[in-house]
């Protein structure tokens, strides 16, 4: 796969085809990132939460580190200006790398002052330990606010982000205000391949669900993160550029939104590990 990219607000470039590490960890991370890797993907998703930014630096070990584009997350329970710093460095230690290409407050927590963090961000930035600065799970007022408060671009929002859960009104916030859509949970899980009309295109395009839903959001301007452990998945999932899914095609899918969310659980949880909110 040689991916088409997008430019972020400085100019570096984004491969709009990442591969997602979420849930993935040990001999499985590592088996998946080398066929990753062979497929030719550059990008690859991970996050302190994740708990496998060591496996995927050691899976990353012998790439090429100016070829790849990496992305970690800090957790909503460190936020504060010094655990932001803290995690960050932390994240890169992990990785056996000096920087990240992108850097992401994974969920907004509502406890600390987003200036606070996204202070933190430009620090992060001006010591060359972060080469772009975004948000995930950002709702467009969320966004808003971060972009008011933030001293460097907000380059991308990682949102849910697929054809059951489309999400119009960030996404349309974002793209009138320059901020690449990272879509999450690109493939629902899989569970939107059980709609009929996925099952139809794909019979129609002679393609998989998976490419018919990945070529969709690329369609609608938005970056994928897939995730699988299964080589054929892999190389599918990034086989999505020598075809056209038409503008017809598109509407039609664009129809089957159903705000159905398979990871965004309301209400969240602010006392779990993952959204806490530190003391
Ligand atoms: N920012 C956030 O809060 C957030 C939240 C969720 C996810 N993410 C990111 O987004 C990435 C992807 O999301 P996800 O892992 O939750 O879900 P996903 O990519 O939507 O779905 C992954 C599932 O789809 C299957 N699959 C992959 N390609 C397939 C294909 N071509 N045909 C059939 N099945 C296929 C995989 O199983 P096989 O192994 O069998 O292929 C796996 O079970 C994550 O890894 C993470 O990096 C971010």
């Amino acid at each position: 796969m040689d991916s088409p990219a997008v430019a972020l607000p400085d100019g570096d470039r984004m491969p709009v085809v990442g591969f997602g590490t979420g849930g993935l960890h040990g001999d499985e991370l590592g088996d998946a990132v080398s066929t990753a890797l062979e497929a030719g993907y550059t990008r690859f998703d991970t996050a302190e939460g994740y708990g496998n930014e060591n496996a995927l630096g050691d899976a990353l070990a012998d790439a090429d580190r100016s070829e790849l584009f990496l992305t970690s997350k800090v957790l909503p329970s460190n936020l504060d200006y010094e655990s932001l710093i803290g995690a960050c460095e932390a994240s890169l230690d992990r990785l056996g790398t000096d920087y990240l290409d992108l850097y992401l407050i994974h969920w907004p927590n509502p406890a600390v002052s987003l200036r606070e963090s996204l202070d933190a961000m430009a620090t992060l930035r001006d010591r060359g330990l972060v080469r772009n600065v975004g948000v995930s799970n950002f709702s467009a007022y969320q966004l808003s606010c971060a972009q008011h408060v933030s001293d460097v671009p907000i380059a991308v929002n990682q949102i849910e982000f697929h054809p059951w859960h489309q999400q119009p009104d960030v996404v349309e916030y974002c793209e009138e205000s320059g901020v690449v859509v990272d879509a999450a949970a690109p493939l629902a899980r899989t569970q939107v391949f059980d709609d009929d009309m996925i099952r139809e295109l794909a019979a129609t395009y002679d393609r998989s669900p998976g490419q018919i839903v990945l070529k969709w959001a690329l369609e609608r301007g938005a970056t994928v993160i897939p995730q699988s452990t299964d080589p054929g998945h892999v190389r599918e999932n990034a086989t999505l550029f020598d075809w056209e899914l038409s503008a017809d095609d598109c509407r039609r899918i664009d129809e089957r939104d159903r705000s159905r969310s398979v990871y965004n659980l309301a209400p969240t949880d602010w006392s779990n590990e993952t959204f806490g909110i530190a003391r």
